[in-house]
């Protein structure tokens, strides 16, 4: 079988390269030359585990090929997948620019039934755009040729992408055909060895799946850091509540751990894309809208504490940040707490030493030169007043207490993921503060 993924960006990269290792002949096709290019010479523009070495592989066994060249590679696939950017606008709405480029290219080339297959995150009702961009190439080429369009959303975490991909708890694809849904089952069955899950549907409840799954995580999140915040007021340790409550399987154990908010290229967006959508249908999502505001507040949380423990004199004082990405194992910073911990530190009047395992240079192209770059984390906290946990990569759970309280100036340590243990930083004599 031969397909196309339009876009190498994170999902299409790594949708690619998972098919490819699956006997797949795959097309990965990217505007952008230089992306290309270095791909062919095997530099991988993203950091995600196992990743490079699957490419690799991949490539090697001629099964992998990168080309900016569309038009030529759509001669002979059966499926396109569409992977392309939908950024947000200035009004927050997704930007289909690029979505509808990709289906005006297919529409002008196609020769013979090929499937396009959205995978980037769209609105509900994006599909019927595509398809319509498409009947009009044809209507201008003056000749019919059968094409299909599907949605068949990503559910990729970064940092765990290819094991999601390998071994999905689900593949969602919208379709409006039998034979799309025939092509589509083949594709995804060496994904299904494990038994079937596979999910049918209509197009438009493909689209929505991608924004409530979402939704519903981050209105998790947002639910359990209002908990959090709760408990402070009245004496509870949210650590034994989520316990507590998780133990419950109709609530489960999953994401329900109280932090400084979250991050990422996806909550953020599709939370606020779905209230926007609601919104140009006449409804009013108000628990997404306070999901939001939740959340947009819980970043400054621990700014917020600093600040109260020291009276709002946070002037001339050296705070040290370990982690920068929006979460582990990735070196992705889009919607990141520590941006906006950094951003307000640094209007305070403090010196930021920061330090992450790979976000580094991603910071550096965001930030700047206004923060002290650190070669590790006891670099970092060196002379400084006060230790902030952001990200909870694995090599900071359990640093020398005793050389830190050595190199800082003051222990005092504010943990915005939970990872410590209370108990053992008191006896190591620091101050510590966490999320509830
Ligand atoms: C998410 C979805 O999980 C994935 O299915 C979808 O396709 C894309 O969006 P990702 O953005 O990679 O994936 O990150 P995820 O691991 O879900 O974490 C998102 C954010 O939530 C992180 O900032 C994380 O720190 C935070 N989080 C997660 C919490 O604060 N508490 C939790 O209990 C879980």
């Amino acid at each position: 079988m031969n397909i196309a993924i339009v876009g190498t960006g994170y999902v299409g990269l790594v949708s690619g390269t998972c098919f490819a290792e699956m006997g797949i002949d795959v097309t990965c096709v990217d505007i952008d030359q230089h992306k290309i290019n270095r791909l062919l010479q095997g530099e991988i523009p993203i950091y995600e585990p196992g990743l490079e070495d699957m490419v690799k592989r991949n490539v090697k066994a001629g099964r992998l090929h990168f080309t900016t060249d569309l038009t030529t590679c759509l001669n002979n696939v059966e499926v396109v997948f569409s992977a392309v950017g939908t950024p947000p606008d200035e009004d927050g709405s997704a930007d289909l620019k690029y979505v509808l480029a990709v289906a005006k290219t297919f529409g002008q080339n196609i020769k013979k039934y090929t499937i396009l297959v959205t995978k980037s995150t769209v609105p509900v009702g994006t599909a019927k755009k595509v398809k319509a961009t498409i009947q009009e190439e044809l209507i201008r080429r003056g000749e019919e040729v059968d094409f299909d369009v599907a949605s068949n959303p990503e559910f990729l975490k970064e940092g765990a992408a290819i094991k999601d991909f390998m071994t999905p708890d689900r593949v969602v694809v919208g379709t409006e055909s039998e034979r799309a849904r025939k092509i589509m089952s083949r594709l995804y069955k060496p994904f299904m060895l494990s038994g079937e899950r596979m999910i049918f549907t209509d197009i438009p409840s493909a689209e929505m799946i991608k924004y409530a799954a979402n939704s519903m995580l981050a209105t998790r999140i947002s639910f359990m850091n209002d908990i959090a915040n709760l408990c402070e007021s009245v004496g509870a340790d949210v650590n034994m509540v989520r316990k507590g409550i998780g133990s419950d399987t109709r609530i489960g154990k999953k994401f329900l751990y109280a932090g400084c908010g979250y991050g990422g290229s996806c909550f953020p967006k599709d939370v606020k894309a779905l209230i926007k959508t609601a919104e140009q249908n006449g409804y009013e999502m108000k628990v997404l809208k306070a999901v939001d505001e939740v959340n947009e507040k819980q970043k400054q949380i621990l700014f917020e504490k600093l600040q109260k423990h020291y009276h709002g004199e946070l002037k001339g004082r050296t705070v040290a940040l370990w982690g920068l990405a929006f979460k582990p194992e990735t070196d992705d910073m889009r919607e990141a707490p520590a941006v906006v911990m950094i951003d307000k530190l640094a209007a305070a009047g403090c010196t930021v030493k920061v330090y992450d395992p790979i976000a580094m240079d991603e910071c550096r192209r965001r930030i700047g030169d206004k923060i002290i770059y650190c070669k590790d984390m006891y670099d970092a906290a060196m002379d400084a007043d006060v230790l902030m946990l952001v990200t909870e990569w694995k090599e900071f759970r359990v640093p020398d207490w005793r050389t830190l309280r050595k190199i800082m100036k003051q222990p005092l340590i504010f943990d915005g993921r939970n990872i410590y243990d209370r108990e053992e930083l008191w006896v190591n004599g620091f101050g510590y503060y966490c999320i509830g």
